[in-house]
């Protein structure tokens, strides 16, 4: 029988992730099959179970379902642990469903191997205290990072966030009070999904000419974006690359082969 994928979500229809897994089965010779699943809300333990009774090879998790997943799964990785929600899941040997989250991991290898954006010994500042961002701050920091401040809309949603990472290196700032400059920046705030203002004006002193600019919203014109481009020299990129990246190491967990992210962000990006 041919091994069956999925991501589940909610919505789920504009996920470009069937696409991306198929580049990547077609490069390792493997056949599959992977659907997207849209699932009711409240439903997902109930959906996935249903999935992996019926032989399912393994699934990738959407919003809103990261933290069900979580939930749901027997076993959990460190990064998924950190993260405190899962992206993938990968049937065991002994039948146990094993939790992953590669988002962090997605964004270093895109950081660094894609754009070439040094991360050791750099000074990040991350935007945002959501799922999101929660979601990649143990990989950024397995990067070596000098340091992350962490900024957000809800200054005490990002204080929390810090407490809870307990890492020396990491520290929340009120957006109003940040001061120096920068390396990288992420912006993790999903106001860019909505076309919502953040409401609140960063100034261009946190960039020096060697920064680079990451949204990890892709394929939309942010308001992050527009402020990166306040300095022309600034280097940015949108999500494109993490979400490839994020696949890859998906793929890699379940197939224990290793597929280039790069050659599919390529063909994704001349469409
Ligand atoms: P996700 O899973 O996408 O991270 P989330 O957990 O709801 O979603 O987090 C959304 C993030 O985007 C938060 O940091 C949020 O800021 P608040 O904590 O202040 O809500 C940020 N965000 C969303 N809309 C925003 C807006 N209009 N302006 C500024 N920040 C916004």
């Amino acid at each position: 029988m041919i091994d069956r994928l999925a991501v589940f979500g909610n919505p789920v229809a504009h996920s470009l992730s069937p696409e991306i897994h198929q580049m990547f089965a077609e490069s390792a010779g493997i056949s599959m099959t992977y659907e997207k699943i849209l699932v009711p809300l409240g439903e997902f333990k109930e959906a996935a179970g249903e999935f992996f009774r019926n032989g399912g090879r393994g699934i990738n998790i959407t919003v809103p379902f990261k933290q069900d997943a979580f939930d749901f799964v027997d076993e959990l990785s460190v990064s998924a642990q950190q993260a405190g929600a899962v992206n993938t899941i990968v049937p065991q040997a002994n039948g146990e469903l094993k939790g992953f989250n590669t988002d962090g991991a997605g964004l270093a290898s895109d950081l660094h191997s894609n754009l070439g954006w040094e991360i050791n010994g750099k000074a990040i500042l991350v935007i945002g205290a959501g799922g999101a961002v929660q979601g990649v701050l143990g990989d950024l920091l397995r990067a070596a990072p000098r340091s992350i401040v962490i900024a957000n809309r809800t200054d005490s949603k990002a204080q929390a966030l810090a407490v809870r990472i307990n890492d020396e290196r990491v520290s929340a700032v009120p957006l109003g009070e940040l001061s120096g400059n920068f390396d990288v920046i992420v912006s993790g705030s999903s106001a860019g999904l909505t076309d919502v203002s953040h409401g609140y004006a960063l100034p261009v002193s946190l960039m020096h000419e060697n920064t680079c600019c990451y949204d990890m919203i892709y394929g939309k014109a942010t308001e992050f974006l527009a402020w990166c481009d306040a300095l022309p020299f600034v280097q940015r990129a949108d999500g494109l690359g993490m979400l490839v990246e994020q696949a890859a190491r998906a793929f890699e967990l379940w197939y224990d082969v290793e597929v280039d992210g790069r050659i599919v962000l390529d063909r994704l990006r001349r469409r």
